[in-house]
């Protein structure tokens, strides 16, 4: 009788390991798909993507967390993709970029408003039941990638809300006194402030610590960020500056997305053609290539309009003698 009640045990036991042994396969993350599909959207940044998709593997495979999968902080110039590897992260993650939410912290500048906004108003003042901005969405869905821009502008309250989420994975809402679940979450907080001088400190420097050390004394110094934020990252990144032909690889990849859009593939474009696109570019913003998705949709989305009307299922660009595009159809199969 006692055997038997053992041998039930030991079914039983083995039926809990079965069934952990499937919960942790929720928990499992292709790293190398990571990667590719991060490198896929984001140029010029393959040493930040790797390490960005180890440090999230390492972190998501845990069965709990006390904090955020990670808390990790995007420097570097402007339009240099840091935003585009928030949405990456997010759309790969979660399955859809809409799951990110982002806040301009420059717009979190005044002590009041900006609590008010993230976490709603305390319960009796007007508006409260409508709660916060940021913990309402993350009452809906605790999975998402939580974007703090220009954080260097929020205000010292800002930053005591955001070492808690950060801290202890954790943030009340004033009116409702909920509490929104952060462990699920990424959390990127980014910033161009001193990329220029940030550039010139770490020049040279490729190992992490050394960086890091750089980058921290600047921060100290320029009083720009309050100490303890770093110490609650996990992971700092410096996003380096495109080359030229860094950026011609995002234009064709932005004219192929375009298409995409109209349900038209792009086979070919002539290189004479990328050239062009990079020179207006150059002509309206000298700083980056925040034009270019105008400058290509300007030059392209007629010829898709044009290519999906003929039931075109394919184009290739080519270029004229005159420099003109000329755009070929591939019929429907
Ligand atoms: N490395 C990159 N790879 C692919 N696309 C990029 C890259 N850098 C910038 N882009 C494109 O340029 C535009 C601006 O990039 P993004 O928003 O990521 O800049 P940012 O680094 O966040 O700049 P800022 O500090 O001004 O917010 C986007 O349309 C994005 O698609
Ligand atoms: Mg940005």
């Amino acid at each position: 009788m006692s055997d038997l009640s053992k041998m039930t045990d030991w079914d039983k036991l083995q039926g809990m390991l079965k069934a952990s042994a499937s919960e942790s396969q929720r928990f499992t993350i292709d790293e190398a798909k990571l990667v590719a599909h991060l490198r896929s959207r984001v140029k010029g940044q393959d040493e930040i993507i790797d390490d960005v998709a180890r440090l999230i593997r390492l972190s998501w495979m845990k069965d709990k967390r006390t904090r955020p999968v990670c808390n990790l902080l995007f420097l570097g110039p402007t339009g240099t993709g840091k935003t585009e590897l928030a949405k990456a992260i997010c759309e790969h993650l979660f399955g859809d970029e809409q799951a990110l939410l982002r806040f301009d912290c420059s717009e979190l500048a005044s002590p009041e408003m900006g609590k008010t906004r993230l976490t709603g108003s305390s319960s009796g003042y007007v508006g409260s039941e409508q709660g916060g901005q940021l913990t309402r969405p993350m009452f809906a869905n605790p999975k998402r990638v939580v974007l703090f821009d220009e954080i260097e502008k929020a205000h010292p309250v800002i930053f005591d809300l955001l070492l808690q989420v950060m801290g202890e994975g954790r943030l009340t809402e004033q009116g409702s006194g909920k509490t929104a679940d952060f462990t699920q979450a990424v959390i990127i907080m980014t910033s161009n402030s001193l990329a220029d001088s940030m550039g010139k400190a770490v020049q040279g420097l490729t190992d992490y610590p050394r960086i890091m050390n750089a980058i921290k004394t600047l921060l100290a110094e320029s009083g720009t960020f309050r100490p303890e934020i770093l110490g609650r990252v996990d992971k700092v990144y410096l996003f380096k500056p495109l080359s030229g032909m860094q950026v011609a690889e995002i234009s064709l990849l932005k004219i192929s997305k375009l298409g995409q859009e109209y349900g038209v593939e792009t086979h070919f474009v002539a290189p004479e053609l990328i050239i062009q696109a990079l020179e207006a570019n150059i002509r309206v913003s000298k700083f980056g290539i925040r034009e270019l998705e105008r400058i290509l949709f300007d030059r392209y989305a007629s010829y898709f309009v044009e290519a999906r009307a003929a039931n075109a299922k394919s184009v290739s660009f080519e270029v004229a003698d005159d420099g003109t595009i000329v755009c070929k159809r591939d019929p429907a199969p």
